[in-house]
């Protein structure tokens, strides 16, 4: 009779019954007569106890000799020790070698350090430490629960073209190829355009998907290659996006802190951080002004170097800054108009501003979300697109959308990457995905 077969992440429920695991050898420790190999199987790690005496003389030359990370299938016992990570320790009693790595082409992730360039040329390997899988696990919970959170509030996913023949986000950073004989595709760098097509059809729609940007700039926060979620609503406004994005970002925290605490233990995350932003209270809210207002403030008293000038952009120390003052996500709306998007809605108020907003997430993570309410009056929209250049012919369906029941409506992007360098306490995207694109990077 062979043990029945669980996973490391399952051992808590089999505490003293003979159970089969099937991994890799991550890490062998030998202290004399007793053998401490710690095993891991993608659910997680778990340390052996192998005494000499209590193991054939077979199952122990075996173990002692195995190489770091061949694969084995090994049975045994598991018990409760609270000194453990994971909060158990397994007695083995058998292994199998499925395959081992022979001495001479050892695993060329060791434990000692290695330099970032290395790591990334071994992706296809790296991802196999426990840190790097735990980032993985929580990456799979932040985009389901990004998208449970449209899917159990009626809205109907929708999904945009990835070629496309047009820019949403402005034509410098679009990856261009040609499309057959003479036509040039693009790329998509968001759905939007799209979606707000669909949700004039449905209502509440959302996007989620790759989109691509050529980013010339290295920075940690930008990758070439990433995975946008977007809504987009009909009939809302910028206050009503505001709200959407504070009870989605609050559930995927919350969603995560239900199932990822060990996780979040391996990659080292301060847990009470995500925990004050899934307590009761209202994300705070400052417009463009009173940011700007914060950042002199702050310069007066020596707390940030560079001044910031009115009618800028943040930079990202103006944002760090902005969101060390809070600790919960924070919305920066109203920006001038001249440095956002085309398809932004001027504020009724104050036309040089836009009605948008862009979420900071807290510790200086910088902007998680960029949303906004659309324009939606057709001679206004024609002129912003004749404005910033914008080629018309392949605007025609998108102005169609302001010629046919035009509405009010409103919607916001999130970066899949960003919020998983915020939420894992990451200090650069590239490990926030498998496999990073980047400015210098296209290998593994
Ligand atoms: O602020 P952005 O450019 O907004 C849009 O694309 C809108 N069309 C979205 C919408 O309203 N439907 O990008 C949205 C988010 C950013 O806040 C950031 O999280 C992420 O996308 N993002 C990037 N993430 C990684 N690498 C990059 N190069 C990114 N550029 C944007
Ligand atoms: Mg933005």
């Amino acid at each position: 009779v062979t043990a029945p077969l669980t996973t490391i992440a399952e051992v808590g429920k089999h505490v003293g019954e003979a159970i089969t695991l099937r991994g890799w050898l991550y890490n062998l420790r030998a202290s004399g007569k007793l053998l401490f190999p710690i095993f891991r199987d993608g659910t997680g790690t778990i340390q052996g106890i192998v005494p000499k005496a209590q193991v054939s003389e077979e199952v122990f030359a075996t173990l002692k000799g195995l190489t770091l990370e061949s694969s084995v299938v090994i049975t045994g016992t598991p018990r409760a020790d609270e000194r453990a990570p994971g909060g158990f320790e397994l007695d083995v009693t058998d292994v199998k070698v499925t395959q081992a790595i022979p001495e001479e082409t050892p695993y060329p992730i060791t434990r000692k350090e290695h330099g970032v360039d290395f790591l990334m040329e071994h992706r296809h390997l790296w991802i196999r430490t426990p840190r790097q899988s735990a980032i993985l696990r929580v990456r799979a919970t932040i985009m389901r629960a990004a998208a449970e959170y449209f899917d159990t509030n009626g809205f109907t996913r929708t999904d945009p073209p990835i070629l496309t023949p047009n820019a949403c986000e402005g034509t410098s950073e679009l990856f261009e190829m040609d499309y057959f004989d003479d036509e040039k595709a693009y790329l998509t760098q968001s759905g939007q355009l799209y979606i707000e097509a669909t949700a004039l059809a449905l209502g509440k729609v959302y996007s989620f998907g790759p989109t691509f940007r050529a980013e010339k700039s290295k920075t940690r926060r930008h990758l070439t290659e990433f995975w946008m979620i977007e809504p987009e609503v009909a009939y809302l406004d910028l206050d009503g996006l505001m709200g959407l994005a504070e009870g989605f970002l609050t559930h995927i925290v919350k969603r995560v802190l239900e199932t990822h605490r060990n996780d979040l233990a391996v990659i080292g995350k301060d847990i009470a951080k995500l925990e004050a932003v899934a307590a009761p209270g209202e994300f705070p809210k400052l417009s463009y002004d009173e940011a700007h207002q914060m950042l002199v403030d702050a310069h007066a008293k020596g707390l940030i170097e560079n001044p910031h000038e009115y009618g800028d952009d943040f930079g990202s120390p103006d944002e760090t800054y902005i969101s060390n003052q809070f600790d919960k996500p924070v919305m920066v709306h109203r920006y001038p108009a001249a440095v956002k998007a085309f398809y932004m809605q001027p504020d009724p108020k104050d036309p040089t501003k836009a009605l948008c907003v862009d979420v900071l997430a807290p510790e200086g993570y910088g902007e998680i979300i960029g949303g906004s309410q659309r324009v939606d009056d057709y001679d206004l929209l024609k002129s912003r697109i004749e404005a910033h250049e914008l080629p018309m012919d392949a605007f025609q369906w998108y102005l169609d959308l302001r010629k046919y029941g035009s509405v009010p409506h409103s919607g916001f992007g999130m970066g899949i990457e960003r919020c998983v360098a915020w939420i894992c306490g990451l200090e650069h995207v590239r490990e926030t995905i498998p496999f990073a694109r980047t400015l210098n990077r296209i290998y593994p």
